[in-house]
């Protein structure tokens, strides 16, 4: 290294490479089968991928509006209307962002200044923390307990303060598999109703919900509306993480803030891409609409097979994830354990504990199954014989 390199004093000293990249990593280098990382190995819908194709020969290649194409913005505001009961304005309301990454990063950075304090529930999804901790904010983690990773409300409250700033949540949540209930949301305006505080609530998997009363959206909440950001992503919905298409749906005032964060953070958002999920969401709604029970029929293959397994499967109410607790297999802690499994069993899946700050002390470890039948099922055979 010549004398005038620098080495700069990092801004998030604690942070390496994440744990999904690893694991991929290590899952090809032992020719894995792949559980880990969330994405399918299944293609997303061809009606979409012709309407990409169709917009670039078209053309339409040069930058998009900042907020987002308004074919785009109009049909997310009526499966808003449709699903939740709410339309939110198109002018004002809807940003389409580089992926919900882009839309989380946003809302934090227009929101939390320095010494805020932020809640969030652990297990918890990995890009919060450095979003809060680059805008100076102080994170308040609120641990949530398996099997049913239910929140505390009078817990909660407890943690409250005079400047907590945000609560960020995640429903369908990954990767615990619960969901919040409506009466989930009314707690949680009951708690915040009298204070400055904002809510940013990640929705990512909102078309991949089981449970019975079915997704309950922050959109859906007649006054926590009023003061959320709720942010979803096209890559779940339509099986295209590599895209990186999402979007954020939050009141006037707010929006304008947080856009002046996307505005340079990318500016605007992929023309053609945008074009094509325009197309998609008017031309095929029915795909959205029946995707509970496509991811649910892929749980049920994957919980069936493992049934005569020494594996014990949670719950699972929404997302791709199945956690499985493996207490009966090993005593390796999970880090550990997930790093075995790849190299000697063949199958990669994610420990539960990197999703915590404090330690988590539990035996549990996160399936993907947003795979094709025949994946799971390989997976599953060499699962059983542990
Ligand atoms: C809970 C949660 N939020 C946000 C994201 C990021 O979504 P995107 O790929 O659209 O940036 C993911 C992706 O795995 C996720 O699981």
């Amino acid at each position: 290294m010549s004398n005038n390199a620098l080495i700069p004093q990092s801004k998030l000293p604690a942070l390496g490479t994440t744990i999904f990249t690893q694991m991929s990593a290590l899952a090809q280098q032992h020719n894995a089968i792949n559980l880990s990382q969330g994405f399918p190995d299944f293609d997303g819908p061809r009606y979409l991928q012709e309407r990409l194709a169709f917009h670039v020969a078209q053309g339409a290649n040069q930058y998009a509006p900042m907020t987002g194409v308004q074919a785009l913005r109009e049909a997310i505001a009526d499966k808003t209307a449709e699903l939740y009961g709410h339309k939110p304005d198109v002018n004002t309301d809807i940003t389409v962002t580089a992926g919900a990454t882009e839309a989380l990063y946003a809302a934090i950075t227009a929101l939390v200044r320095q010494g805020d304090e932020v809640i969030c529930f652990d297990p918890s999804y990995d890009s919060y923390a450095p979003a809060v901790e680059l805008s100076g904010g102080v994170l308040k983690r609120i641990a949530l307990q398996p099997p049913h990773f239910r929140v505390d409300w009078q817990q909660f409250a407890a943690q409250l303060s005079e400047r907590t700033r945000l609560v960020i949540l995640n429903t369908p949540h990954n990767p615990s598999a619960t969901v919040w209930r409506k009466a989930d949301f009314a707690a949680l305006w009951q708690a915040i109703a009298e204070r400055e505080i904002y809510v940013l609530s990640d929705e990512v998997y909102e078309h991949i919900c089981f449970a019975e009363e079915g997704h309950a959206s922050v959109l859906a909440h007649p006054q926590l509306r009023e003061r959320a950001v709720a942010v979803s992503s096209f890559g779940k919905t339509y099986h295209m993480t590599g895209w990186k298409v999402g979007y954020c749906v939050a009141p006037a005032a707010i929006s304008a803030e947080l856009r002046k964060v996307h505005q340079y953070l990318t500016f605007s958002v992929n023309t053609p891409a945008q074009l094509a999920l325009a197309d998609m969401l008017r031309a095929e709604p029915e795909h959205y609409r029946q995707l509970p029970e496509f991811y649910r029929a892929r749980r049920d293959v994957l919980v069936n097979a493992l049934s005569n397994s020494k594996l014990e499967v949670l719950p699972c109410e929404g997302t791709y994830f199945l956690l499985a607790d493996y207490s009966a297999v090993s005593d390796l802690d999970d880090v550990s354990f997930c790093q075995w499994l790849t190299k000697e069993v063949g199958v990669a899946a994610i420990p539960l504990s990197v999703f915590c700050a404090d330690p988590f002390p539990h035996k549990l470890i996160r399936l993907c199954f947003a795979k094709q039948e025949s994946t799971l099922l390989a997976a599953a055979e060499r699962l059983c014989k542990l």
